[in-house]
């Protein structure tokens, strides 16, 4: 994996830049990567992980700096893809001046750069990082940012829910559909709360036992199984993966009996060729990045002044985006995944290529 590996594709044109920050004092070791300014500066969040290798940071960096390019640009938003990581373990390393240092970094990039939240930073964490620069998101409420993002994420996988439900069976409601939750974290309990709002039976499961607990207590009309492969297996009609990358693979897609995926969780798809497999049981996938940009929705809003009605609004569109992406993957015959990768392509290409004309 290297920076200029996609020079001689003819597609998307490879990362712009990629910088490596550095301060041995503190023990920063971080690599911010912007994919692509051309629908404006690179927003993506900061994952702060003890990765085994410094090519295992870039290649990560790499990867996710795409997606967001991606993600943004079906999002409707005016902000181009970036990402950061940091190398290390938080809970040995992060400090005050470690946060400071890479603020400054940020800082550097001048607003090509953006950061927010990610695995392993926290809204408080973008407090600090806030002391030393102006680019960044996901910022607590009493420092006027927009908080927990899980709030606007939740909603937005709802909306692209209805949407493939819609597909499948003409009504976007979900009322009597049973749908499997597979994680009851952060945005796994949002979700389920608008679901058992619209009237589905929620079936669901968590490794954490307080997950549990708290289904019990707020939802007793969830029912619960032992694990994520029970709930594969379950009379299903919708999956939600809210949990870790990969849920949808070579064990679980075979076994799967819902008709519709729909949920929070990044790269659900283990590895390229897993989206036609899905196809070809029929099995409607709503891709991970339409349906989950509720949050970079809602950090997004803190550039223009954190409005949390107007956010909504915006990830309330996720529903229209969602549909577009469907109706299109059958009018090409392709399977949905392919059809969002087009759009997102084709918006950063007519849009981007506005700044081309001369404003004198
Ligand atoms: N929070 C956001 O705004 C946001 C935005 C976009 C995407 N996502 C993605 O959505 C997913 C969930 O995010 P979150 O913020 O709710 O995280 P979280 O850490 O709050 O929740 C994840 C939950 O999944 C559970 N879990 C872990 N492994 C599991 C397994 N094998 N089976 C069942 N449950 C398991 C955990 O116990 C936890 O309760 C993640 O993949 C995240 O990257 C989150």
């Amino acid at each position: 994996m290297g920076v200029f590996v996609s020079t001689d594709d003819p597609g998307p044109a490879g990362h712009e830049q990629v910088v490596f920050c550095q301060d041995r004092r503190s023990g920063l070791k971080a690599i911010i990567g912007i994919y692509s300014t051309a629908l404006g500066p690179a927003l993506g969040g900061t994952r702060f992980y003890p990765y085994a290798s410094e090519e295992a940071a870039l290649a990560d960096v790499l990867d996710l700096s795409r997606g967001m390019a991606y993600k943004n640009a079906l999002a409707g938003l005016d902000l181009g893809g970036g990402k950061a990581v940091i190398w290390g373990d938080p809970d040995q390393v992060k400090s005050e001046a470690l946060l400071r240092a890479y603020g400054r970094f940020v800082q550097s990039l001048a607003g090509r750069y953006y950061t927010a939240c990610d695995v392993g930073t926290y809204v408080a964490d973008m407090d600090v990082i806030a002391r030393e620069t102006r680019y960044v998101t996901g910022r607590s409420l009493e420092h006027g940012g927009a908080g927990d993002s899980s709030v606007l994420t939740a909603w937005g996988v709802f909306q692209g829910m209805r949407a493939a439900a819609e597909h499948v069976w003409g009504s976007p409601s979900l009322r009597g559909r049973r749908v499997g939750v597979a994680g009851l974290g952060k945005v796994g309990r949002h979700l389920t709360g608008h679901l058992v709002d619209d009237g589905a039976e929620v079936v669901a499961t968590d490794v954490d036992s307080r997950a549990l607990e708290w289904a019990r207590t707020n939802h007793p009309g969830v029912a619960l199984v032992a694990d994520a492969a029970a709930l594969v297996a379950a009379d299903i009609d919708v999956y939600a993966p809210c949990a870790l990358g990969g849920a949808l693979n070579d064990e679980t897609v075979p076994a799967l009996r819902a008709r519709v995926v729909a949920g929070a969780a990044n790269n659900q798809l283990a590895h390229p060729g897993i989206e036609k497999l899905l196809a070809d049981r029929g099995i409607l996938y709503a891709p991970d990045y339409v349906v989950n940009a509720g949050g970079v929705i809602q950090v997004a809003d803190e550039i223009e002044g954190f409005n949390f009605d107007r956010a909504k609004l915006r990830a309330t569109r996720i529903f229209d985006t969602t549909r577009q992406i469907l109706r299109l993957a059958d009018d090409e015959g392709v399977p949905p995944a392919v059809a969002a990768d087009r759009l997102a392509e084709r918006r950063m290409a007519d849009v981007g290529r506005l700044r081309a004309i001369h404003l004198g």
